[in-house]
Formats: structure tokens, C-alpha cells, sequence
């Protein structure tokens, strides 16, 4: 069975609504955990429309299980990485003007950024991750890069328009997470997971942790974010 990290990202959406203090994803991630979570996600954009640097100082003292750091690749965000040290910082694609992540990592451009950057993070001893489309050209570039885990995309999946697109996706995520694991890669995966679509993603033996968010913290809005997170325990079990 998948591991879980919730993603409290949009409680902190929820808050800077208002440049208020509350909802508080620090207390979000807490409860997500006392759920039964075995991981807490952020992402520290540029444009902090979300998660702000208070946020990520708390959460590293406050978290239990393990902290997982999305994030671009800026100056400004790797220096703020390697004095918060999570378990796992996972390199995504960030554009000003996304609503959100909007595929995997290039791995055709900016190579010698990405190694900077990962040389930093493992000499601070940080695991990495490379979230990265489901494809075998991504997953071997990904090991050439020497990080530990690679999260697939699973975005097209879940918006797939028909059921004969999601198998086809699903097939390319197993296709891909078998080659990531063959050559010792752990598998993560995440994005447009819900209640509806994760079990089929469950299925996926070699993939170890997945990354949850939108539809999580949609539901915990009106039943509570204990029995948000519980359900979809349940549904990965
Ligand atoms: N994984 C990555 C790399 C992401 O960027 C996101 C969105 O922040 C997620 C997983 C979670 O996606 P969702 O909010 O759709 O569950």
C-alpha cells in the first residue's frame, strides 16, 4: 500500500484569501497527521501565494512524520531548502502564471542547473525527488541526474476523457514506475488525485508514496480534515 503525504497548501490558499492568520496549515498538517498521514507536503512558491517561509520554520518543528518540499529552482528557494533540511525536497516546474504545476520537469533543458542544485542538496544531505512526466526518457534521465526518487505525474490521468485514455495512462505510469524501480529509483507519484480516481493508481505495485492535495483539502472544507484524510486512507488501503 502507498504511503500518503497531504499537500496543506490550499488551507494556506484559504488564509492568504484574507492575508489573514486562519485557516493555519501548520495546524492542518498536524491534524492530517494525527489522521494517520505518514507525510506533510508543501510548496514554497516565488510568489508565496500560498505557503509563506512562517509556514515551512514551523512545520520543521513541528512535523513528525516527514516534510516534503516542493519547490522551483531559484536562488532564493535553495537557500531557504538547505536551512530547513526536509526529508525530501521534490524539484518541480514552476510558471508565474499557473494555476498549478502544470507537468513534469524538462529534462532536455537546464541540466546544469538541476545538478547544481541537486549537488547542494545532497552535500546538505537532503534526498531528492524529480517530479517528471511517466515516461521512459524522463525516468532515465532522471537516474542519470543521481537522485533517489522520481514522483510521476499522474495529472493526465486524472483528466483523462474517457476510460480508454485512463488506461492508457495507467499503463504508461506502470510502465514508467517499473523502469524507475528497476533502476533503483522509489517511486512517488501525485497530482489531480481524488476519491474517485486514486485506486486505480494503487494498483501500481512499485509506487511507494503518493502526493495528495486539492481534492483532500476540498473535502476537509466541509467534513473536517480527520475524516478528509482518513477516507482516503481507506481508499488506498
Ligand atoms: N505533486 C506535485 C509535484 C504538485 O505540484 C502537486 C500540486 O501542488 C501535487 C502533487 C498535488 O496535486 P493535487 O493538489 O492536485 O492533489
Amino acid at each position: 500500500m502507498p504511503e500518503l503525504s497531504v499537500n496543506v497548501d490550499h488551507i494556506a490558499t484559504l488564509r492568504q484569501a484574507r492575508r489573514a492568520q486562519e485557516p493555519d496549515p501548520v495546524t492542518a498538517a498536524l491534524l492530517a497527521e494525527l489522521a494517520g498521514a505518514h507525510g506533510i507536503t508543501v510548496h514554497l512558491r516565488k510568489d508565496r501565494r500560498h505557503i509563506q517561509e512562517r509556514d515551512l520554520n514551523i512545520l520543521r518543528s513541528t512535523v513528525k512524520t516527514k516534510l516534503n518540499l516542493e519547490m522551483g529552482t531559484s536562488e532564493e528557494i535553495i537557500r531557504i531548502a538547505l536551512k530547513i533540511k526536509p526529508e525530501l525536497c521534490t524539484l518541480v516546474p514552476e510558471k508565474e502564471e499557473e494555476i498549478t504545476t502544470e507537468g513534469g520537469l524538462n529534462l532536455s533543458q537546464d541540466i546544469s542547473r538541476l545538478k547544481e542544485v541537486i549537488t547542494l542538496l545532497h552535500e546538505r544531505g537532503i534526498s531528492v525527488s524529480l517530479f517528471i512526466n511517466p515516461d521512459s526518457n524522463s525516468i532515465r534521465k532522471a537516474h542519470k541526474l543521481n537522485v533517489e526518487v522520481v514522483e510521476l505525474h499522474t495529472g493526465i490521468y486524472a483528466e483523462a476523457n474517457s476510460p480508454l485514455e485512463a488506461a492508457t495512462e495507467l499503463e504508461k505510469l506502470a510502465g514508467a514506475a517499473a523502469l524507475a524501480k528497476k533502476l533503483g529509483l522509489r517511486v512517488n507519484a501525485g497530482h489531480g488525485l481524488n476519491y474517485q480516481n486514486v485506486k486505480k493508481v494503487c494498483l501500481i505495485e512499485e509506487i511507494e508514496e503518493l502526493s495528495i492535495g486539492h481534492s483532500i483539502i476540498a473535502r476537509a472544507c466541509l467534513v473536517g480534515i480527520e475524516k478528509a484524510v482518513k477516507e482516503m486512507i481507506q481508499l488506498i488501503k
